[in-house]
Parts: structure tokens; sequence; C-alpha cells
């Protein structure tokens, strides 16, 4: 069933959202994949949709939330919140639709596109020894009071982000507050809740450079540099409370690879004389640099989240040779399990964190793994397949890659609801400090 080594990298839908015509700081860094014919919605429209964001409706009053009921919400060694099957619930509505007051990226929005079956919208998880609550989203507001959450990562971490923000929406409504007009930098308050969600573009968390940035092309060669923390994260660390990391697609592309600013190697570069390096060291790099780097913060007691590994779903041939994702149900656990280089990413991250996540308790530093890969592998029909843009655009590679909105994505945020209600009151002590001591990488 697993298709070849697709390259999910080189799907056009993988990076950025909609307006791509503002320059950043770091222009080369992250210029799109795609070249803007490809974009759906002209920017004006997108700058219509922003403005519907500046709108404040009437906020309900405050509720309060009582602490989470024990064993409803698993935890502890009774329940694995990540470790059960997709049950079909017929009754099952979604969060949002694709008519309600927040952005969903045209790529992710399969309703808009016609997607014909709705089947894949009332699928909930069941963890084996507990149940996952729905997602409230009062109680997600009153838990995050006060605070900031930041996605750092790549395209699907923006998925989850856009996901949060639309479930959030029923609540309050999100005011774009961002500092640019790169979509990939956004910054929503919710108001009444002193609340801030915030997306970094990061999607390799290490620092990146393109030699070449003007022949930008999704086989291009970069430069990787595994022992240094991405600056597009490191600076904003200061004012966030919680962060939620994730990264996996681009590491896939070709990069030469630097460790203390020397070549040691090269992924995909047809170089005869730069060794070829394994794409997981590479991965385990970025993420021995990621933790080593949060390790180093100064009295920090903040919430760090690793989302682990979002499985590809092309079957039928790679992304650009036909492989498409058609499945209108889920695969059962007996049916799909992570495997092959999938499973090799998920460890090669997970095997890191681990080891992270024993360091920071010796720090009062607190690790959690959103562990979830097993959830995902099973849902094949949760991608847009062809439905991320019209049908008039016979160009456009099926996208397996990213999570239909609303979808199984949003499931991601009842687990990190759940999670963050196991932290337990004032689970956040103070806000980070950085330590501007150089790295020390073993
Ligand atoms: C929402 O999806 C429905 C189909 O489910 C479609 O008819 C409608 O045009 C869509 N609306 C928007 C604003 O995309
Ligand atoms: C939670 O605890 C109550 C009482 O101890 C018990 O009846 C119930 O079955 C438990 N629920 C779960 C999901 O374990
Ligand atoms: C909002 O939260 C920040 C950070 O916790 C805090 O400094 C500030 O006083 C809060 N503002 C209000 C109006 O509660
Ligand atoms: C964002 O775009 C608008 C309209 O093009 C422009 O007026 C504004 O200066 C831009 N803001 C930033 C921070 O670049
Ligand atoms: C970019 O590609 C064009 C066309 O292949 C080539 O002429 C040009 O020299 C390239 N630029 C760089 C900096 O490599
Ligand atoms: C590898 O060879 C190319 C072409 O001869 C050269 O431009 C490049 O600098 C060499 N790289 C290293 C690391 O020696
Ligand atoms: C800051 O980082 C350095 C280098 O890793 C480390 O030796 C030092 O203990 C750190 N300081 C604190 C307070 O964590
Ligand atoms: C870290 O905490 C210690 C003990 O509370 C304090 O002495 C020190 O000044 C703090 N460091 C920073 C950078 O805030
Ligand atoms: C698909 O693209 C080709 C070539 O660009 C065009 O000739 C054809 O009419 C398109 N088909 C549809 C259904 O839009």
């Amino acid at each position: 069933m697993e298709s070849g080594k697709a390259n999910p990298i080189e799907l056009p839908t993988t990076t950025t959202t909609t307006t791509t015509t503002t320059t950043t700081t770091n222009g080369n860094l992250h210029k799109p994949l795609i070249n803007t014919k490809h974009f759906i919605l002209p920017v004006t429209t997108l700058a219509i949709l922003i403005i519907l964001h500046l709108y404040i409706g009437n906020f309900s009053d405050h509720r309060l939330i009582n602490p989470p009921a024990g064993n409803s919400t698993g935890g502890g060694d009774k329940c694995n919140l990540f470790q059960g099957s997709w049950v079909f619930d017929d009754e099952r509505e979604t969060y949002y639709t694709n008519e309600s007051k927040c952005i969903i990226d045209d790529r992710q929005n399969c309703m808009k596109y016609g997607r014909p079956d709705t089947d894949f919208l009332k699928w909930r998880w069941q963890p084996d020894k507990c149940d996952l609550p729905e997602f409230d989203a009062v109680e997600f507001l009153e838990v995050v009071r006060g605070k900031s959450l930041a996605f750092i990562g790549d395209s699907v971490g923006r998925n989850q982000m856009q996901s949060l923000v639309c479930m959030l929406a029923a609540e309050a409504y999100p005011i774009d507050v961002s500092h640019t007009n790169d979509t990939r930098f956004r910054r929503w308050a919710f108001p009444p809740y002193n609340f801030t969600l915030v997306a970094i573009w990061s999607p390799l968390l290490v620092k990146t450079r393109d030699p070449n940035p003007e022949n930008f092309t999704r086989n291009s060669l970069m430069n990787l540099y595994l022992d240094e923390a991405d600056e597009a994260w490191t600076s904003e660390l200061d004012n966030i409370d919680i962060t939620i990391f994730s990264t996996g697609q681009w590491f896939f592309r070709p990069f030469t690879y630097y460790e203390k600013g020397e070549i040691i190697g090269c992924h995909f570069c047809n170089q005869e004389n730069i060794t070829e390096i394994s794409l997981y060291y590479a991965y385990q790099m970025a993420f021995k640099t990621t933790f080593t780097t949060l390790l180093n913060l100064q009295n920090y007691t903040g919430l760090i989240f690793l989302r682990t590994f979002s499985p590809q779903h092309f079957e039928n041939g790679d992304y650009n040779n036909g492989g498409n994702c058609i499945r209108t149900k889920p695969f059962t656990k007996q049916e799909m399990k992570l495997d092959g280089y999938k499973l090799m990413m998920y460890s090669t991250q997970v095997n890191e964190f681990k080891a992270a996540q024993k360091e920071g308790e010796k720090k009062g530093l607190k690790l959690r793994l959103l562990d979830t890969s097993d959830a995902m592998i099973m849902r094949a029909d949760g991608h847009p397949n062809h439905y991320g843009h019209p049908a008039s655009d016979n160009k456009s590679y099926p996208d397996c890659v990213h999570w239909c909105m609303p979808g199984p994505v949003d499931t991601w945020n009842e687990f990190l609801l759940e999670m963050l209600k196991m932290e337990g009151e004032g689970f956040i002590e103070r806000t980070p400090q950085r330590n501007t001591t150089k790295l020390n990488l073993r």
C-alpha cells in the first residue's frame, strides 16, 4: 500500500499560505516552493479574509472551568490517550465549517472544493482505556488564559494552528495582530482571554540558507546547519509560554549538511567529493539542537510539546506520477501501522525527545509528546487529495500530506486540550529566559 518513497516535500502545497508576494527579512529562506500562479486566491481576496478577522464581536462572559475530572482525561499509568482506534459516530458534528469566521487555507478547504464524501468527518478517536472528550473552546481558552502558545515548524504545524484558530473561533473571534504580512508568521489575539496564538515558520527547526535563492526549486540544493537552532524561533521564545514543535517533510529534500560551520556531508547533492549522509542523521541532529537550545534556557519552566511525525498517504504512485489518496474511511489499527521510513522518522524524533525529557526533568523543564502518529497513520482518508484547489486547475498535484479542514487534524487539538488539562493549575510559573551561552552539543 505504501507508495514508493515519495518525496513529499516536493508537493506544491508544502509551504506558505496564500500571500506570497511580501518580502521577509530572510527572503531567500522563506521563498515559497510554488510560484504565485498556483495560488487560488489573489492577494486582494486574502486581504478581505484578513479584514474579516478584525471584526470584534460581543464576547460572552468568561465562564469558570472546573479542573479536569480525574480518570476521564486519561494520563498517568491508566491510559495512553494516543493508543486507540477510530470509531464511526454518525452524530458527530464538525467544530467549524468552511463558512466559519476563521481562515481555512484554500489548499486544505476540501468542502469548498467539492469533496463529495463526508464520512471522514465523523470518526472520533477512542483511546483504548479512557475517553478523549470533545473539544471545548471555552475550556481551552480558560486553560490558556493570559498565556501565549506558539506553533513552530512547517506547513503541517500551521495546519494544526489553523484548525485550532477555527475551533476557538466558536467562542472568541481571533484578531490578527501579526507583525508582518508574511502569512507564515501569524499572531492571533483572543482579547477576552488575554491569549495569544503564534505561528512561527521554521520548517527544519535549524538554520538553513539557500546559496542560490533566485534559482530555488523543490529540488535545489540548500545548506542545513545541523548544530544551529533557527533564529526564527529562538528569537521569539522570550514571549512564549507553550511551544508546539513539529517538523518532517522538509528533511526529504536535497541538502548540504554543516556542523561547526563546516560541510560534513549531504543528502541527494550529487557531488562526488561530498559524503552522502542519512537524512535520519540530519533529522536526529535537528532535534538534538532544538532540545539542547531549550534545555539551556535559563530558569525556563515552560511547557514544550513535540507533535510527532505526520504520515503522508500517497497510493498508486508518488506525488508526481499518479499517486493519490482517494480512500473515504480510515484503516483499522490491524490494517495499518507505522512502518518503513515513517517509523524511522518517528523513532528518530522520539528517541531524541526522550533523552531531552529526562534532562528536562532535572531542570524543571516540561517536555511532552503530542504523539499523533499512530492515530494518523490510519487516516488515509483525511487528506485533501485533489480537493485543495478548483477542479479546473488540473496542474496541481494531489495533496496527501496536509489534512482537510475540518477533518482528523482537529483531533490533534482535542489531544492538546487534554494534555494541557493534565498539567493542572499554574503549570507555567515563569516566562522563559534565554541562555545566551554558546550551544554545547556533544
Ligand atoms: C462550503 O462547502 C459547501 C459544500 O459542502 C459548498 O457548497 C459551499 O459553497 C462552501 N462554501 C464556501 C464559502 O466555501
Ligand atoms: C472513572 O472512575 C469511575 C469511578 O471510579 C468509574 O466508574 C469509571 O468507569 C471510570 N472511567 C474510566 C474511563 O476509567
Ligand atoms: C495578559 O497576560 C500577560 C502575560 O501573562 C500579563 O502580563 C498581562 O498583565 C495580562 N493582561 C491582562 C489585561 O490581564
Ligand atoms: C502590509 O501590506 C500592506 C498593504 O500592501 C502595507 O500597507 C503594509 O505596510 C504592509 N505591512 C508590513 C508590516 O509590511
Ligand atoms: C539560475 O539559473 C539560470 C538558468 O538556468 C542560470 O542562467 C543562472 O546562472 C542561475 N543563477 C545562479 C546564481 O546559479
Ligand atoms: C566539490 O567539488 C566541486 C566541483 O569540483 C567544488 O566546487 C566544491 O568546492 C567541492 N566541495 C568540497 C567540499 O570539496
Ligand atoms: C547555559 O548554557 C550553558 C552551556 O550549555 C550551560 O553550561 C549553563 O549551565 C546554562 N545555564 C543555565 C542557568 O542553565
Ligand atoms: C534564575 O533564577 C535564579 C534563582 O531564582 C536567579 O538567581 C537568577 O537571577 C535567575 N536568572 C535569570 C537570568 O533570571
Ligand atoms: C487540463 O489542462 C490541459 C492543458 O493545460 C487543458 O488542455 C485541459 O483542457 C485541462 N482540462 C480541464 C478539465 O481543465
